[in-house]
């Protein structure tokens, strides 16, 4: 008997399954383009389904785009945040997933906390759904690789730079790199760098990945350019960091490094004058408000194969 379809983080998931996930994101975008927001799409496939969307941590577009996106599919959403639940008084995460298990059919959690969300989908007998922990950002990725896509075709064989912090959003962009087959050239401080088993695991399968301590190598023809925060959620020694991280930020001289029409990509939240500048992120290669919006779309198209419709 097989389990229910976690969506953990994109190392352990099938090539085939996520380029699935994203073609379905494109086609659900487009058919239902101009209807308003509040909508249900024209097919519900999720129609009586319940997410519990778990929030240790702070989010916008996390929390809003699943669970816009479970009511378009015609389920409900039910946002509970860690203070609120008896796991804040202790209750074991083992057992919050079995009885979660017995109310909802799927779950997204939100921690800083790696080992909760495995213990989580351990116990769990629904799906569970990576919304960020400290050291990855899986659904993240997965709309970035959709904005890509959308603005330059196939991402497969581009070249993609990272320039900053070496932190859960850059590990998922590696894993997204061999699972979509792009080149990923990381630049970051050596004080800052990525977790060894991240790049040692893109180095056992395949992976085209290198690290360097110059952004300007890193960007150099690049065909995208990403960064994030300098201070992640959970960080320490903001004025530390940030002096440390200066170098990194994406200028407009920095990015007239990588291609001429090469896009500028930003998880957000974004810090203008820290992580980039304000010209570069409202610039005209910028294209992070359509990253954002594809959260949504990409979410839907995440449910859907979690629940297997
Ligand atoms: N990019 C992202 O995950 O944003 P939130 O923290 O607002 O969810
Ligand atoms: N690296 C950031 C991403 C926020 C979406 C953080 O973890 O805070």
């Amino acid at each position: 008997m097989t389990g229910p379809r976690h969506f953990l983080d994109l190392d352990r998931l099938d090539a085939a399954d996520l380029r699935a996930i994203i073609e379905r994101a494109k086609r659900i975008k487009e058919a239902r383009a101009g209807l308003p927001k509040g909508a249900v799409d024209p097919q519900t496939p999720l129609d009586g389904h319940i997410l519990a969307a778990l929030f240790e941590r702070e989010s916008t577009r996390t929390r809003v785009s699943f669970d816009v996106g479970m009511r378009q599919l015609g389920g409900r959403t039910m946002v509970l945040t860690g203070d609120e639940m008896q796991l804040g008084r202790g209750e074991s995460v083992a057992d919050t997933a079995r009885v979660l298990s017995r109310f909802v059919d799927v779950l997204m959690l939100r921690t800083l906390r790696h080992d909760y969300l495995l213990e989580l989908a351990e116990h769990a007998s629904v799906p569970v759904i990576n919304g960020l922990t400290q050291l990855t950002h899986p659904c993240q990725l997965m709309a970035d690789v959709m904005t890509i896509e959308e603005h330059r075709g196939p991402i497969a064989g581009k070249v993609v730079a990272w320039t900053g912090d070496g932190n859960n959003v850059c590990a998922s962009l590696v894993h997204a790199a061999v699972k979509f087959d792009f080149e990923l050239r990381i630049a970051t401080p050596k004080k800052y760098v990525l977790r060894p088993d991240v790049l040692d695991w893109a180095g056992e399968n395949g992976g085209r990945v290198t690290t360097t301590n110059d952004p300007w190598e890193a960007v150099k023809n690049a065909d995208c350019v990403f960064t994030d925060t300098f201070v992640s959620m959970g960080q320490t020694g903001r004025e530390k960091r940030l002096e440390r991280l200066a170098p990194f930020r994406v200028t407009a001289r920095l990015l007239a490094e990588a291609k001429p029409d090469a896009l500028f990509l930003h998880c957000l939240p974004a810090h203008r004058g820290e992580e980039m500048d304000a010209d570069v992120i409202d610039g005209p290669q910028s294209v992070v408000w359509d990253e954002a919006e594809n959260r949504l779309h990409v979410q839907k198209g995440i449910l859907l194969w979690c629940l297997e419709k």
